[in-house]
């Protein structure tokens, strides 16, 4: 009644951006991520008859409060599932993601635990199946059971039975390159699932941005299917922005950028005006990430780590789906 799984972290280019439902954690629009190899959770669930709770370590740590109660809650969700409610873990995770760089990844570390726990409990579960199951402990997380590029596809049961990812292209498909740019300022004081809640509710920009992601959705896997870079970009980059500008149409508004956060927007900008294909996309925080090719690897990298406020850039390639060890 053990199993280790690994997953890799996403980065959204067409984002994930309100909850139809809450509890079921069903979006309002499709959306549509990279597999980074570059960020990954390793996750070892073991089953005892004999517990009466569930345990979890992570990076060596034993962990309490808000963190250990989404790990157990998520377990109960399993054991519902599986029919065996009194059957307790213990969780041990490690984090490839330089925790520091504020990009400790609940996608990564939730895709893990939900394979690790099905196939500890020797649940026969398909891909699809997998990434529902995924998508109840953090919704982005859904995406990452696939390498390369993948949709999330927002479904129209009330149930939530058909809101799951698929895969749009494996990770040999293309080698762009994601550079992670980490800054100085990292904390976010409004969490993604708040954030959300707030511009669905409040804002008067989010018509807009639902009304658009069809289009945006389209024409990005053409662009995909087609290895255009400058179209990819412009369209990722595009979508990011919409997404923020949400935040800035809400009550209280808000925004995730700080005064770094658009200094590399500049950065990025000013690379594309020298030559440089690069394009920027942005999360429910302030860290940036960068598109680029691989024959621009050195002056990206050179050019991200010189901006002010920039402590760290980590560049990764297209990642590989779910794997067991
Ligand atoms: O799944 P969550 O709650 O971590 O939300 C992720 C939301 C964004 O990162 C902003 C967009 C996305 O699609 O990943």
């Amino acid at each position: 009644m053990r199993a280790t799984a690994k997953a890799h972290t996403n980065i959204a280019l067409i984002k994930y951006w309100g909850k139809r439902d809450e509890q079921l954690i069903t979006p309002m629009n499709n959306s549509l991520s990279l597999t980074l190899d570059g960020f990954y959770t390793t996750t070892t669930v073991e089953f005892h008859e004999d517990r009466k709770e569930d345990t979890f370590i992570l990076d060596e740590e034993q962990i309490h409060g808000v963190a250990y109660q989404r790990v157990t809650d998520y377990l109960d969700f399993i054991r519902i599932y599986a029919d065996k409610p009194n059957l307790y873990a213990s969780v041990n995770s490690i984090n490839a993601v330089p925790t520091a760089a504020g990009f400790a990844s609940s996608a990564s570390g939730f895709a893990a635990l939900a394979a690790a726990a099905t196939r500890a409990l020797d649940l026969t579960v398909s891909d699809k199946e997998l990434s529902r199951l995924t998508r109840q402990g953090s919704g982005s997380a859904c995406r990452s059971i696939y390498g390369g590029f993948a949709e999330w596809e927002q479904g129209s049961l009330a149930d939530g039975s058909d809101s799951y990812a698929v895969p749009i292209a494996p990770a040999n498909h293309w080698d762009i390159r994601v550079a992670a740019v980490v800054l100085s300022a990292t904390m976010k004081d409004v969490s993604s699932r708040e954030g959300m809640k707030r511009t669905v509710d409040t804002s008067v920009f989010y018509p807009g941005w639902v009304k658009h992601i069809p289009t945006d959705l389209k024409n990005i896997k053409a662009a995909i299917d087609a290895r255009d870079f400058e179209l990819v970009g412009q369209i990722a980059e595009a979508n990011c922005l919409k997404m923020h500008a949400t935040t800035l149409g809400a009550n209280p508004p808000f925004t995730y950028w700080h005064d770094t956060t658009m200094a590399v927007m500049q950065t990025v900008q000013a690379m594309r005006k020298s030559g440089i294909p690069a394009y920027f996309t942005i999360d429910a925080g302030p860290n940036v990430k960068v598109l680029y090719l691989p024959e621009h690897e050195e002056i990206v990298q050179k050019t991200l780590i010189e901006t002010s406020g920039v402590t760290d850039v980590i560049l990764s390639r297209p990642g590989q789906g779910i794997s067991y060890i």
